[in-house]
């Protein structure tokens, strides 16, 4: 029987309960985590989101009647209580894993608010539940005191986050979910309109043209926390909707909108992690990161650079790699240090890995402790060769080197793959260090081979170095951005830039990208036309709100920062959304929809 909560108030949170309140009579309200009945004695833990308190059941002068007593032997998990009585110290044994643990509530009076099914897992922190059942009852899920952390360090940030840049003159202004769409490369979610058949908004990738737009408005410095939509493949890090910190800026330049940003992560990470943030945070170029670690993104937790050994193998007898460079690639290799003595089935382990990043192979060299080597390739090199090659990787005794040779960009992408992993098997990634890094001066363009054409790499309003203006007639390969992401541990929680604010750039720019005139004017005409009445320079960045939190939590995934999030498929196991429309909302929206089994 559910009783009401007429007349009760609760006093504080099970947690926020204090030994300086011993002897006071309070009222806690929350969930039933565990009944222990020890006979003449029931403990119960109630549990609410700030932890938990042992509540003691007797039937005595102090405790409850009898009838309680026999109500208290029927509590079961999660049912939902109110329970009010004396603060004790507990009569048993200290709790040391509880922030009450030398207390306990002595209850008098209680009631019992709901009761409970019993569900279909316990709700307890680290849960081994499958990942679909928990998604599915996500309600009792999210009642597990981690994701609730994870929940509550999300808000924090998001307050933080608000606070901060209100003291720094941003303004927080809503943009439109219903519109017209971004250009952000992935896929749009398109909403039927009612009142105009056949027409769709897009729901924004990002607000990338309304705060280009609220710029050229004069609101100088905006802020949001947005929510964005993006219909593309989802992994561990992308979810189909995610929330992003955006912001935009004017009259200012690359160093401006850094500047701000690293005082906004060094007042975060300490206000909320204890964690300083060395400034300024390290700025390394687009090229260096390519170079250096193979990725846009480099973690930074740790060393393993490549080493391009193209110079020293190009007259070698090894034709996997002369074939490599006579073909325009590029021969690197990675230093796995100490890890010479790794058994030959884990090496095969490494090169199926490879493979799946498309590399044909994997050319090794193991380097006994005794200074012998077993190599994949020894046989195609003179002895000279094999001593340059060990020299030119640092090679010592015990330490294994690894090459790929292919075009450049695969040769990057399957190192930069190889590093990482070979970094988690090595056990060098703490998710206690934190290693930012500003990744700059990206490519404007980057050639699509299924279009044949150029596209943007970050978006169309992305300005060009000054200095390679001259190339992006002659080469356009060549020309450099005023990008910036900022990189953390691996992970890029955002990106920016500065945007183009002169008209011809723009226009040179929309012709790169293989747009007419026309075109051009009907995807983005309302800002080119905004453009045209005193626009200021302009430029500015957006966080993946939930990939920064879910690195602050220390989390592998940004399904567990996000309360309702999706699975792969970009469905809601819980409400099992998508769903079909009934034909009265379908007619309303003017679509009839093909049933693609029938054809
Ligand atoms: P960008 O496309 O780089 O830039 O997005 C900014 C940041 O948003 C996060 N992010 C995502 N997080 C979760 N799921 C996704 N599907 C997802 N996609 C992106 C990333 C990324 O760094 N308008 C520009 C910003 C600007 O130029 O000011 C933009 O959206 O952490
Ligand atoms: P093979 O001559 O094909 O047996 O290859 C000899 C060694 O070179 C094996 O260890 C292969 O894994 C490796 N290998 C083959 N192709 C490549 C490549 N493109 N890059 C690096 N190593 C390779």
């Amino acid at each position: 029987m559910a009783e009401s909560m007429k007349g009760l108030h609760r006093t504080c949170r099970c947690a926020e309960v204090t030994e300086q309140m011993e002897g006071s009579t309070i009222t806690l309200m929350g969930w039933v985590q565990k009944v222990r009945n020890i006979g003449g004695v029931i403990f119960v833990d109630l549990r609410d989101r700030s932890g938990i308190m042992q509540l003691l059941f007797e039937n005595d002068e102090r405790g409850v009647d009898a009838e309680g007593f026999d109500k208290a032997a029927s509590l079961r998990a999660e049912y939902v209580l109110a329970a009010t009585g004396v603060v004790e110290k507990r009569g048993g044994e200290v709790n040391k894993n509880l922030a009450t643990g030398s207390l306990e509530l002595r209850v008098g009076l209680f009631r019992i608010l709901s009761e409970s099914e019993v569900p279909p897992f316990e709700v307890k922190e680290d849960s081994k539940t499958r990942d679909e059942v928990r998604l599915k009852y996500r309600y009792l899920d999210l009642r597990r005191p981690d994701i609730q952390r994870n929940l509550m360090l999300r808000s924090r940030v998001a307050m933080l986050t608000r606070k901060f840049f209100a003291e720094e003159g941003f303004l927080e202004i809503e943009t439109p979910m219903l519109g017209k769409t971004t250009p952000e490369g992935a896929r749009d979610y398109l909403v039927p309109s009612r009142i105009h058949p056949g027409c769709f908004y897009g729901l924004p990738q990002s607000p990338q043209l309304y705060k280009q737009l609220l710029m050229c408005s004069g609101y100088d410095r905006y802020i949001q926390i947005a929510r964005c939509f993006r219909d593309e493949d989802l992994r561990a890090d992308r979810q189909p909707e995610f929330t992003q910190i955006d912001m935009e800026l004017s009259f200012v330049d690359v160093d401006d909108v850094i500047d701000v940003n690293e005082r906004f992560l060094a007042y975060l990470f300490k206000e909320v992690l204890g964690v300083t943030v060395p400034l300024p945070i390290e700025r390394i170029t687009w090229q260096e990161a390519m170079d250096r670690f193979g990725s846009d993104k480099p973690d930074m937790r740790f060393g393993m650079e490549l080493c391009d050994v193209s110079d020293i193998v190009k007259d070698c007898g090894f034709a996997v790699f002369t074939n490599a460079l006579a073909s325009g690639g590029s021969v690197r290799g990675i230093n796995a240090k100490g890890q010479g003595g790794m058994p030959r089935k884990k090496i095969d382990k490494l090169v199926e890995f490879v493979r799946g990043y498309g590399a044909k192979g994997l050319a090794y060299i193991a380097i006994n402790a005794d200074g012998t080597r077993k190599s994949s390739f020894a046989k195609f090199m003179t002895e000279e060769e094999m001593d340059a090659l060990v020299k030119a990787m640092d090679g010592e005794n015990g330490d294994l080197l690894l090459f790929a040779a292919d075009s450049k960009k695969l040769v990057y992408d399957v190192l930069g793959a190889l590093r990482l992993e070979l970094a988690k098997q090595m056990d060098l990634l703490d998710k206690n260090e934190y290693r930012f890094v500003w990744v700059t001066e990206f490519p404007l363009l980057e050639w699509n081979d299924e279009e044949n054409r150029y596209q943007a790499m970050h978006h169309p309003f992305t300005m060009l170095m000054e200095e390679d203006l001259q190339y992006l007639d002659s080469d356009p390969g060549r020309v450099r951005a005023k990008a910036y992401d900022i990189v953390l541990n691996g992970n890029e929680i955002g990106g920016g830039s500065v945007r183009i604010h002169q008209d011809d750039i723009q226009e040179k720019m929309f012709e790169k990208l293989g747009f007419t005139k026309e075109q051009a004017h009907e995807q983005f005409g309302f800002l080119l036309d905004a453009f045209k009445y005193g626009v200021p320079p302009h430029a500015g960045l957006a966080y993946g709100l939930d990939r920064l939190v879910m690195l602050m939590a220390k989390v592998d995934s940004i399904r567990d920062v996000i309360a309702f999030p999706k699975v792969k498929d970009a469905s809601c196991l819980m409400t099992e959304s998508p769903s079909m429309a009934d034909d009265k909302q379908l007619e309303e929206l003017h679509l009839i929809v093909r049933n693609e089994s029938a054809e």
